[in-house]
């Protein structure tokens, strides 16, 4: 984005290059002869936290602090738990697989075949094969795909693709969206499931709900009903069950806010307010490249009310007619 404050933010260099207006917080950059806001820039230009690196990272966080790296919500059949900590999510991150498993074992028919389209970390995939299953993957995010190789059996398919533009002479039983279905333009998901799932779907993953204002940074790409729609349209599927979870899956967020709100974004003001003052440069430095981050962080977002008044949270299998 070009920064539409040029002429004033001109005034206000003291280096050629850099610029930063320091109580507004924002920081301009300038680019052969072009200006950008720092998130934009630091963004757009450097490609530093996108939103794709965003799920990238709380994958990682999930590996590495859990030992498992679902890159799924938590799944709270019983609500809220007593102890509100990181342990409480990485578990509800295990019973939503359990959850998977449970529903994928009841599909009717033999299935043994799993494509597990938008696989993450290939948490999920691991255990799946663990349990009994052959499975494959695909996914786009190539950081995502290289974990899930290093933790797959050897001669485990992971292919790097969008499920848009996969292509493959295999065909499989089940094909399995864990919360990677709101990813994926409707149709071509359907047309693709209808390609390579001989037996069935399974999508655990949220949709938006209908007439409510859409956030742009919201990725969700449908609404149940148009998704319910389209599916009678297309008539290739059966939906033998659909339920919707959001209650057991907002938890997550209660979790992740308290944590956030109470105990992170208290540490974090601390630190920059000490490090302004102790180090001005690095402080400085911090904020060009991470200070909107940071502000997230510290920024109260309530969004255990506003998911669920945005979304609905469903599991939902179908059988091939
Ligand atoms: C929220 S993560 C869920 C990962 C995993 N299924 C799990 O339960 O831990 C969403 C996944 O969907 C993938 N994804 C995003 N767009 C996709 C697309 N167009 N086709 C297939 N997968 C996609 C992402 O790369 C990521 O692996």
């Amino acid at each position: 984005m070009e920064c539409e404050l040029r002429d004033s933010c001109a005034q206000h260099t003291r280096l050629r290059k850099l610029a930063s207006f320091k109580n507004s917080g924002v920081c301009f950059i300038q680019l052969r002869d072009k200006w950008f806001r720092s998130d934009s820039c630091v963004k757009a230009q450097f490609g530093i936290i996108s939103k794709p690196v965003e799920l990238e990272g709380a994958a990682l966080a999930s590996e590495v602090v859990f030992g498992h790296g679902y890159a799924h919500y938590g799944y709270f059949p019983d609500g809220l738990p007593e102890v509100v900590s990181l342990q409480a999510l990485g578990a509800a991150q295990h019973a939503y697989f359990e959850k998977l498993l449970e529903t994928i074992r009841a599909v009717p028919g033999e299935v043994s075949r799993i494509l597990d389209v938008g696989s993450g970390t290939g948490a999920n995939a691991k255990n799946l094969i663990g349990a009994g299953f052959d499975v494959t993957c695909v996914s786009p995010s190539a950081q995502m795909n290289e974990m899930a190789r290093s933790k797959l059996p050897e001669g485990t398919q992971v292919i790097d693709a969008r499920f848009e533009d996969f292509a493959t002479n295999h065909r499989f039983d089940l094909c399995i969206f864990a919360e990677s279905f709101h990813y994926i333009e409707l149709e071509p998901a359907l047309a693709q499931a209808a390609k390579y799932a001989e037996k069935g779907v399974v999508i655990f993953d949220y949709f938006r709900r209908g007439g409510v204002g859409t956030d742009q940074n919201d990725t969700t790409r449908t609404t149940h009903t148009s998704f319910l729609e389209a599916v009678v349209r297309q008539g290739q599927f059966e939906v033998l069950h659909d339920e919707d979870v959001t209650d057991a899956i907002t938890p997550t967020f209660v979790i992740y806010e308290y944590l956030k709100n109470e105990k992170v974004a208290p540490f974090l003001e601390r630190y920059r307010a000490t490090l302004s003052q102790n180090h001005p440069l690095r402080a400085w430095m911090l904020e060009l490249l991470l200070g909107r981050s940071m502000d997230k962080l510290t920024r109260k977002s309530g969004r255990s009310t506003t998911f669920a008044r945005a979304h609905e949270y469903r599991l939902i299998v179908m059988r091939r007619k």
